[in-house]
C-alpha cells in the first residue's frame, strides 16, 4: 500500500485491518454488504469507477464485527470479479474453523483461477491469542515478495512461539480441541441470543451467527452506541461500539458483542445489564 492507494472492503470491516491499511495512507471504499456478503453489483460498480484499486479486503467467514458468512455464490462472484478486473484480494480467515451450525463453505481462494487471492489464517482463535503466528496461502511469486516485505517489518516470526505451537501440534490433536471450543461457543452463542431476545427492547435487532465469536447489534438510528457504552461501563459491563468498524465513519447506532469468553452466569448477567441500559435509551 502506498499513500492514497484504494482498498475496497466490506461495510463494516475489521478495525485493526483498517488501522493497518490507514498507517500506509490507504483510502477506503466501503462496498454495500448484506447477510450473504458484499453485493457483487456494488463491487463491480466501484471496480469500474476506481480502475486503480489496489486491494479488495474481505472476511468471508463469521466476519469481524458482524459474524456474517458469505454464500457460496458470492465467493465465486468475488473470485470472478477479481480475475476480470485484475485486482488482488486478501481473504482474511481467522474464524472459518469455528463453525457450530450449517455447512462448511470453501474459501474464495478455491475459486481463484487468476492467482489474485491471498488467504490468511491464524492460531489466535483456534489455539491461543498472543502468539501472533499465522499462515498465508498464495501464488509463489506473490509469497516470495511477501516474505521480503515481512522480513523488512519484523525480520522473522518469533521462533519460540513457533516451536511451542509446533510442539503442541505434535503432542495434542488440535482438531479435537477445535471441536471442544466450537461446542462451547455454540452453547454460549445460544445462551447470549436467548438472553438478548428476552432482555433487549423492541427496535434493537441482531442475527444469530453460524459460528465465530461475534453478534452484531443495530440500535434505532437516533441511539449512539458510544453513549450506551458509557452508561454500561458505569454498570461494569462493556461491548465494542460499531462506528470504528466503518472506515469512512457513520453508523454510530451499531455495536459488537462477544459471547466466547465468559461463563454462562456472567453472559446472562452482563447481557441483562446491557438490556436494562438499552431500555433506558430506547424507551426514554
Ligand atoms: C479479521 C481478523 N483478522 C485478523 C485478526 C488477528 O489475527 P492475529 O492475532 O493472528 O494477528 C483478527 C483478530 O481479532 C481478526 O478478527
Amino acid at each position: 500500500m502506498d499513500e492514497g492507494d484504494r482498498v475496497l472492503c466490506e461495510s463494516p470491516t475489521y478495525l485493526a485491518a483498517i488501522s493497518a491499511f490507514k498507517a500506509y495512507g490507504a483510502t477506503f471504499t466501503e462496498i454495500r454488504t448484506d447477510e450473504n456478503g458484499m453485493l457483487p453489483d456494488d463491487l463491480e460498480k466501484q471496480l469500474e469507477r476506481y480502475p486503480d484499486t489496489k486491494l479488495i479486503y474481505v472476511i468471508p467467514d463469521f466476519q469481524n464485527p458482524t459474524g456474517r458468512t458469505w454464500s457460496l455464490e458470492r465467493r465465486e462472484q468475488l473470485a470472478a470479479l477479481s480475475a476480470r478486473y485484475g485486482v488482488a484480494v486478501v481473504e482474511d480467515n481467522p474464524y472459518g474453523e469455528l463453525r457450530f451450525e450449517g455447512e462448511f463453505l470453501p474459501a474464495v481462494k478455491s475459486f481463484d483461477t487468476a492467482g489474485n487471492v491471498l488467504c490468511t489464517g491464524t492460531f489466535s482463535k483456534i489455539f491461543c491469542p498472543g502468539y501472533r503466528i499465522g499462515w498465508i496461502a498464495g501464488e509463489k511469486a506473490v509469497i516470495e515478495k511477501y516474505i521480503l516485505a515481512k522480513q523488512a517489518v519484523d525480520l522473522h516470526s518469533n521462533t519460540l512461539a513457533q516451536r511451542e505451537i509446533a510442539r503442541y501440534l505434535e503432542l495434542y490433536d488440535i482438531d479435537t480441541h477445535i471441536e471442544t471450543i466450537r461446542e462451547t461457543y455454540r452453547k454460549r452463542c445460544d445462551l447470549a441470543v436467548e438472553t438478548m431476545r428476552a432482555a433487549f427492547p423492541a427496535g434493537v435487532t441482531f442475527a444469530k451467527p453460524e459460528g465465530g465469536l461475534f453478534l452484531w447489534v443495530e440500535l434505532p438510528e437516533a441511539v449512539n452506541a458510544r453513549e450506551v457504552l458509557e452508561a454500561c461501563l458505569a454498570q461494569n459491563v462493556a461491548f465494542v461500539p460499531g462506528g470504528p468498524f466503518f472506515p469512512n465513519g457513520g453508523r454510530e447506532n451499531t455495536l459488537r458483542i462477544n459471547y466466547s469468553n465468559m461463563p454462562d452466569d456472567r453472559i446472562v448477567e452482563g447481557l441483562g445489564r446491557i438490556g436494562q441500559v438499552l431500555r433506558d435509551f430506547v424507551e426514554a
